[in-house]
């Protein structure tokens, strides 16, 4: 991710999810990686602003509400009330603002960029005959279509992503996407990072290089959508409009000084069958209007299950809750960010969060704390000790802790979560083969070594203390009671406050701290699912 300039908030968003159904861990997925990344940057120090927040218009959502007679605004409200918000506290979001797109500050200000767009005279009125797929809600060139099979037999298809498609012959107001072809193309080669992965960015090149038609940006055979502002008979196309959430939230009309201090976003997380949107279209209109161009955009791969990409309508979607009801919003968030490259496809299964749950969250980090509490308890009446001499192998671990924080925290600017995981679990692995090396339970038992005890679970202390920081973008909960159980709160101040920067000095809980034994992090779990 590119350098953040110190005097603006580290801003970050994910899409905006449709509000056509109930949210699946496809959609938890983006939310949970932003989450953990800005968490991570708020534990920096840095200011942070993270956006989630849902798409209420378009034809999808239209149509979803009236197969279920409904209005659109029932719908979405009922939806938006009974699963959208709470699967935010379900998989522990701490987002700074939620939008909905049904909301005045977006509608006004979604209205008011179109009309600057107008003004600029990048927006004119034309005949849009052609191809749309109300699955993907988007327009479709005739390059891409294809005559579908199976059950699309009879019906055309987009060669893009299979979505069946519609013929539409409509009035409609044109943005001249065409016009930003080169500048696009110049904005790719000037800046590598804007698109990432490499896999995304070369997508889009070629897309681009293709050749870039004017965008037929309006509908007037419905009336779900925002108006446009100087011709009430249409309303925006829902991309168009949608993609402006990330303004609208951060002020764009209303708040000059919090636009100011938020725009242009660091990064906007998007799964890679909407990068084209993000990396194309977006930035021609920000161009259009002469505003700033977001820093980066980051495209995630599939979660896959039995290696089909996980979708509602092929009914292997996941609710977020059936996991966490079972394995905690914490293990819930480790896995999708410890067992899936960020940017690569990646299967998930019952069996791989079971087996990761238990060798790497209870054996491998939950085990090691409630040993070394357990081991203050009775050697030391709860009192950490202080360390006397520290010798080769303490040094080993202060070293490790060391490279793993610098590793951890470089990985994290890479939007690489997964590969931060690692880092840090080169410190729960250190720990746990420390202790097995120095074997404190045997030391315990000369009263002469005493020194030595004292040394090994101090040393092994500071090891969870910093386990517990790094680890609270990741693992909230686990990570307070951690915290809690070593007494660090009164010694140290809120876990909140602990910065990255100054983790890895060694020797800051003080001899004397009252250790208690944390509450068991991960219990064990017995496999009642069906395996997927
Ligand atoms: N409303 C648009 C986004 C507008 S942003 C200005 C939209 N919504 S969506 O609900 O269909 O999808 C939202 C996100 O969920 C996309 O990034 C999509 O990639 C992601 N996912 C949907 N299914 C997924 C998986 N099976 N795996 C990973 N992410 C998936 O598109």
């Amino acid at each position: 991710m590119p350098e953040n300039e110190p005097s603006r908030t580290f801003y970050v968003t994910t899409p905006i999810y449709y509000v056509n159904d109930a949210p699946h861990i496809g959609h938890g997925y983006t939310t949970v990686i932003g989450d953990i990344i800005t968490r991570w940057h708020r534990q920096r120090g840095e200011r942070v602003w993270y956006l989630t927040g849902l798409d209420e218009h378009g034809l999808k959502v239209l149509r979803k509400a009236e197969a279920n007679g409904k209005t659109p605004k029932e719908w979405t409200d009922h939806l938006v009330e009974t699963e959208w918000r709470p699967v935010l506290t379900t998989i522990d979001a701490a987002n700074d603002d939620f939008i909905r797109t049904s909301e005045e500050r977006h509608e006004s200000g979604a209205q008011k960029f179109w009309q600057d767009l107008y003004d600029r005279d990048a927006v004119y009125r034309g005949e849009f005959a052609g191809w749309y797929s109300v699955g993907s809600e988007e327009f479709v060139d005739e390059a891409d279509v294809r005559d579908g099979e199976g059950e699309d037999e009879g019906h055309k298809v987009s060669a893009l992503d299979g979505s069946r498609l519609e013929h539409i012959t409509e009035d409609n107001y044109f943005f001249r996407l065409g016009d930003y072809q080169q500048r696009l193309l110049d904005l790719y080669e000037s800046n590598p990072d804007f698109v990432q992965p490499t896999s995304a960015r070369n997508e889009v090149v070629s897309f681009v290089k293709r050749g870039l038609k004017d965008l037929s940006i309006s509908r007037s055979t419905f009336d779900w959508g925002v108006q446009v502002p100087w011709d009430t008979k249409h309303v925006m196309y829902v991309w168009i409009e949608a993609l402006l959430n990330y303004l609208t939230a951060a002020g764009y009309g209303q708040d000059e000084e919090k636009f100011e201090r938020l725009w242009p976003a660091s990064v906007h997380l998007v799964g890679k069958d909407i990068v084209r949107f993000h990396a194309i279209i977006w930035p021609a209109m920000l161009m259009a209007a002469g505003l700033p161009l977001p820093k980066q955009v980051f495209a995630h791969g599939w979660l896959l299950v039995g290696g089909q990409k996980m979708s509602k309508s092929k009914l292997n979607g996941i609710r977020p809750d059936e996991l966490v009801n079972v394995f905690g919003s914490d293990a819930y968030r480790y896995y999708f960010a410890r067992a899936i490259t960020f940017g690569q496809d990646g299967s998930i299964s019952w069996e791989d969060i079971h087996a990761r749950y238990h060798a790497e969250l209870a054996n491998g980090f939950g085990n090691l704390a409630s040993r070394v509490a357990a081991m203050i308890g009775s050697y030391f009446e709860g009192a950490l000790p202080a360390a006397g001499e520290l010798g080769a192998a303490e040094q080993g671990v202060i070293a490790t802790v060391a490279q793993a924080v610098a590793d951890a925290d470089a990985a994290i600017d890479a939007v690489a979560p997964q590969d931060a995981l690692a880092a840090v679990w080169n410190i729960v692995d250190e720990l746990n083969g420390y202790l097995t090396e120095q074997e404190p339970w045997k030391v315990a038992k000369d009263e002469t070594q005493r020194e030595r005890l004292s040394t090994i679970l101090n040393t092994a202390a500071e090891g969870l203390r910093v386990l517990a920081v790094l680890l609270n973008p990741v693992m909230p909960k686990s990570s307070a009671a951690l915290w809690g159980a070593l007494g660090a709160e009164s010694a140290l101040g809120a876990l909140a406050d602990q910065r990255i920067d100054g983790v890895a000095a060694w020797g800051q809980l003080p001899a004397g701290t009252v250790v208690t034994k944390p509450p068991s992090l991960f219990p064990r779990i017995e496999l009642e699912q069906p395996a997927s």
